[in-house]
């Protein structure tokens, strides 16, 4: 490849020499001897970077790098001048160039800056790239009406900079919910900062939330920043915010009302801008009955509330997820794409899938790599879905409120996938109750 550069000045031995230095450095490159011939040449060729001289007859160099900027953002520009002021300096950083260069050049300096330029549009180009590959990865796929009912919810609440509470069970999306928030928002130039308030120790909570200072206790080597610090200016996603403890509650809910915090061991106060997103699988009204989260903390976060709806009753899509877990696992796995047959479709629609869009994505995974056949078979998922009463346990307080998690057969299921022969582990017994014999006929009867 070789990058493409526009000098851009009205002294013709310096069009002249730089032209000839740069092509022998592998450059393609053109001249242009005003801002006027500048902007048609980019208009028509598109080049990589462009040298620019600011005093030029006609429009300068800052009038020509305004409008370079406000068509083509990603074009790099180092700005070349005799008369450089610091005001023109800080004009033209502004305005988006990448370097200034006062005259007279120097050859190896101009080379030097064309190339970290060029590294830096690269990078930007690249990452641009992998964050819409990221969204395309991540996206919410289904169309039945609750789905679309939440696609609308997010696309209204996400650029907005209102907080939000994401309730669900296991497994129904509401992490994928409130990367999509952020990726819709104004906020999507900035990180993400998730905190899973259930894996981080009650010891270390502060230490991750607001950073520590070096020296600030037995351990603390060297200055760290915290999560909140990390999310300046972008979102921060409090995830199983039901598993944090009252004491932690407390803390977060001072600085989320405040919007500053100390470092652990620090002195100087900060001031974060940050969005919050919140995500629970419990009801924080019972937990709050219960006496285990904080009324205040729950009026905080709950701004806008989305509920996002468990698989069993959105089945019209599991047809099209199945068909993008499929593709997705015969990617990663490197294997040829299966597909489902009809029975076998007809069995998942009416499983109640406890665990949800996980519990359907790792069973495709799981049958992609097992099975050899090209098409998987009803038959095949009674091998894998294997219903059996097991041991109750304590029952589960419901999801969110409106949720039909409480009617779910749940916890009078165990699932589990049978040994290399792919026979069952267990027939059904005769003597299951009703709930359960809807299930197993389902199942037997493909
Ligand atoms: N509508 C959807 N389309 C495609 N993939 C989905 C969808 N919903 C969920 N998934 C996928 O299912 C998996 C589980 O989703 P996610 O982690 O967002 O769920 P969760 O509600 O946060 O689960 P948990 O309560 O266990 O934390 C992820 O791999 C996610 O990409
Ligand atoms: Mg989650």
């Amino acid at each position: 490849m070789f990058p493409s550069i526009l000098i851009v000045d009205d002294e013709p031995s310096i069009l002249q020499s730089l032209q000839g230095l740069l092509a022998d450095e592998g450059f393609e490159v053109s001249t242009a001897s005003n801002g006027y011939e500048a902007l048609k040449h980019i208009e028509q060729d598109s080049p990589d970077l462009v040298l620019l001289d600011i005093w030029m007859p006609g429009i300068d160099g800052i009038e020509t790098l305004k409008e370079i900027k406000k068509n083509n953002p990603f074009i790099q520009v180092i700005i070349i001048t005799g008369h450089g002021t610091v005001e023109t300096a800080v004009k033209a950083t502004k305005l988006g160039a990448f370097d200034l260069i006062e005259k007279p050049l120097s050859f190896d300096k101009i080379v030097v800056s064309i190339n970290n330029a060029l590294n830096f549009r690269r990078l930007e180009e690249e990452n641009k790239y992998l964050r819409k590959k990221t969204i395309e990865k991540h996206s919410i796929s289904g169309e039945c009406g609750a789905v679309q009912q939440l696609k609308q919810q997010i696309a209204a609440v996400a650029p907005s900079d209102s907080w939000v509470l994401i309730k669900g069970e296991n497994g129904t999306g509401k992490e994928l919910v409130a990367r999509t928030i952020h990726q819709l928002s104004g906020r999507s130039s900035n990180p993400l900062v998730d905190v899973n308030c259930a894996a981080i120790p009650e010891e270390l909570i502060e230490s991750e939330l607001f950073g520590h200072e070096k020296g600030a206790f037995a351990g603390a080597l060297a200055k760290k920043r915290g999560k909140f610090e990390l999310a300046n200016d972008g979102t921060i996603f409090f995830d199983e915010i039901a598993d944090m403890s009252l004491k932690t509650q407390a803390k977060i809910l001072r600085v989320l009302q405040e919007k500053q915090f100390q470092r652990v061991g620090g002195s100087r106060t900060l001031t974060v801008n940050v969005r919050v997103l919140a995500a629970t699988n419990k009801n924080l009204e019972q937990e709050i009955e219960a006496g285990s989260f904080r009324e205040d903390l729950y009026y905080r976060l709950n701004v806008v509330p989305i509920e996002v709806p468990p698989l069993r009753q959105r089945s019209e899509d599991i047809d099209r997820l199945c068909e993008i877990f499929l593709q997705e696992s015969a990617k990663k796995n490197r294997t040829a794409q299966k597909v489902l047959a009809p029975d076998a479709l007809k069995m998942l629609m009416n499983y109640p899938w406890p665990g949800n869009v996980r519990e359907l994505k790792n069973l495709i995974e799981r049958l992609v790599i097992m099975v050899a056949k090209p098409a998987i078979a009803g038959k095949i998922f009674r091998c894998h879905i294997i219903l059996k009463p097991a041991v109750s346990p304590a029952p589960r307080p419901s999801s969110c409120s409106g949720s039909t998690a409480s009617r779910r057969p749940r916890s009078h299921l165990r699932r589990s996938i049978c040994g290399a022969s792919w026979k069952p582990m267990t027939t059904i017994s005769p003597t299951l109750p009703n709930r359960l014999a809807w299930n197993a006929a389902t199942c037997t009867s493909v």
